[in-house]
């Protein structure tokens, strides 16, 4: 069984008191773990830091975002060919480049051909907003970006998508297990039919939004879950490490 994944998206912050703390803090508390396999996405700029910093632990590093090209004149952007020194995952397409950048599928599609290329694992993330989940077109928003998102590679090896509806987000307030359930098997059925039935044991699906020490027992343990990216709780090392621990008690 592959180990579930806790992914912590600090987005435009630092942990609570700073890097340093926080590793001190869930360093030791991550080693040998049976069940649950953490990782970290910081800011670009602490990449380097980090990787130095997690050198002999168990955590996974990864970038928040990359650019499509290999190189050029793309001022302020970074590429998968850049990260890669680093990191062996990265967020792509997360609900705020989607809103507040403007990125379309279609660029996203061209982020996840990049990444694949030079062996990044692209965490695709993918979520209706409250209008479409009111109006039920969640699952027809989730298939549409999952099937443009992923139209430009033909292999799934290695490849995460994040469940993250943009009404749970930062919200406190997560989806419900029966609305996470639904919508995963969603994810699958669109996977199952562009890859192969095979895809089980090669697409992992997470999610994310508003994910908690005091929920993650009940979404974990929905069948077809294989982990969550967690953002506001990954910034306090003491609520980060709860969650792992809650998973490791509860997953047998
Ligand atoms: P949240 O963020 O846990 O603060 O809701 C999750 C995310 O945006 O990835």
């Amino acid at each position: 069984m592959d180990k579930k994944l806790v992914i912590a998206n600090w987005k435009m912050n630092l942990p609570n008191k700073g890097i340093v703390h926080f590793l001190k803090s869930v360093i030791p508390e991550t080693t040998n773990l049976q069940y649950v396999q953490p990782g970290i996405c910081p800011p670009y700029l602490f990449i380097p830091q980090l990787f130095e910093l997690l050198d002999n632990s168990s955590i996974l590093l990864g970038a928040q975002n990359l650019h499509y090209e290999d190189n050029g004149a793309f001022t302020g952007e970074i590429s998968a060919q850049l990260l890669k020194t680093y990191c062996s995952l990265v967020i792509i397409g997360h609900s705020e480049r989607r809103r507040l950048f403007h990125e379309t599928d279609e660029e996203i599609s061209k982020k996840i051909q990049i990444a694949t290329h030079f062996n990044l694992t692209p965490i695709l993330c993918v979520g209706e907003n409250i209008t479409e989940r009111k109006n039920n077109h969640s699952s027809k928003i989730v298939t549409s970006q999952l099937i443009t998102g992923l139209s430009k590679i033909n292999n799934s090896n290695n490849l995460i998508i994040a469940y993250e509806p943009l009404w749970a987000i930062g919200s406190g307030n997560a989806a419900t297990p029966t609305d996470i359930e639904l919508m995963i098997k969603v994810i699958r059925q669109v996977i199952t039919k562009k890859f192969g039935e095979d895809t089980q044991n090669t697409v992992r699906i997470i999610y994310g939004g508003s994910v908690s020490e005091d929920n993650i027992n009940k979404i974990i343990t929905l069948p077809d879950m294989d982990g969550v990216l967690v953002g506001n709780a990954s910034l306090d090392p003491l609520k980060y490490n709860n969650i792992v621990k809650n998973i490791e008690t509860i997953i047998t």
